[in-house]
């Protein structure tokens, strides 16, 4: 469902009563999307904020779904303008929002940023929405920043995997079952936002070791398939080809 003609903000369930939002933009050439998703439970989750100047767009695209103030958790992966920018922005909009993040980014840089205190969650803790159910996993320098991790979404096997498997581009399908491994390597070539930290297999094994069955990506499509498999290609490629 697009819900902004202008920009092409759209707004798609991938899962049961998890919602892709994405909004295409021309900030690399050849084009790009930024994604967030929103999981509506008793407690609706939003993960990434996307860049605070798109934040008008954002908003419009979750309250096609649910009106945006009813948001318990703002959630990101990591510190930057498109995981997080637009976090203040949202804890005024839903007076019952905090920031939930890992323990490193709430200890480094939310504690600080934030109107309001952050949630910081070690690795392997858990929250419950209501129906839904989120775990963190905390992936330092994978593929970038010492904060970074991921939440899987445990009742419908996504994983919201971040900037792992970035599609340059700025038009795609909310999901595809077609190979995104490939674009997103030929994108890593192009970009290197990877951090080359010796560890990544060894990582990237535990989240594959979940056994996702959606990849939702944060740039580009989500991928639904065999998570495992998948994310084991990655870190095979990482492996052959660090940089
Ligand atoms: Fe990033
Ligand atoms: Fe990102």
């Amino acid at each position: 469902m697009i819900t902004n003609a202008g920009s092409g903000t759209r707004i798609d369930e991938v899962a049961a009563d998890l919602y892709r939002i994405s909004t295409p933009v021309d900030a690399v050439p050849g084009g790009f999307s930024f994604n967030q998703y929103l999981i509506v439970d008793d407690e609706p989750l939003l993960f990434h904020t996307g860049p605070r100047k798109l934040f008008p767009l954002t908003r419009e695209a979750i309250d096609a779904v649910m009106p945006v103030a009813r948001l318990r958790h703002v959630a990101f992966s990591h510190v930057e303008a498109d995981e997080c920018g637009a976090l203040n922005e949202f804890l005024a909009a839903a007076p019952g929002a905090a920031p939930l993040c890992g323990a490193v980014a709430a200890m480094v840089s939310i504690e600080d940023m934030a109107d309001r205190p952050p949630r910081g969650l070690d690795d392997g803790e858990a929250v419950t929405l209501g129906t839904h159910r989120v775990r963190w996993f905390a992936t330092p320098h994978l593929p970038h920043a010492w904060e970074c991790g991921f939440l899987m979404e445990e009742t419908t096997g996504t994983l919201l995997c971040g900037d792992l498997f970035t599609q340059g581009g700025a038009a795609h399908e909310p999901v595809t079952e077609a190979d995104i491994l490939d674009p997103s390597e030929a994108f890593r070539q192009q970009m290197d936002y990877f951090s080359h930290a010796k560890n990544a297999p060894a990582m990237i094994e535990r989240l594959a070791a979940a056994q996702p069955k959606l990849l939702a990506c944060m740039h580009g499509a989500a991928w639904r398939g065999d998570g495992g498999a998948l994310l084991r290609a990655l870190g095979d490629r990482l492996d052959a080809n660090p940089a």
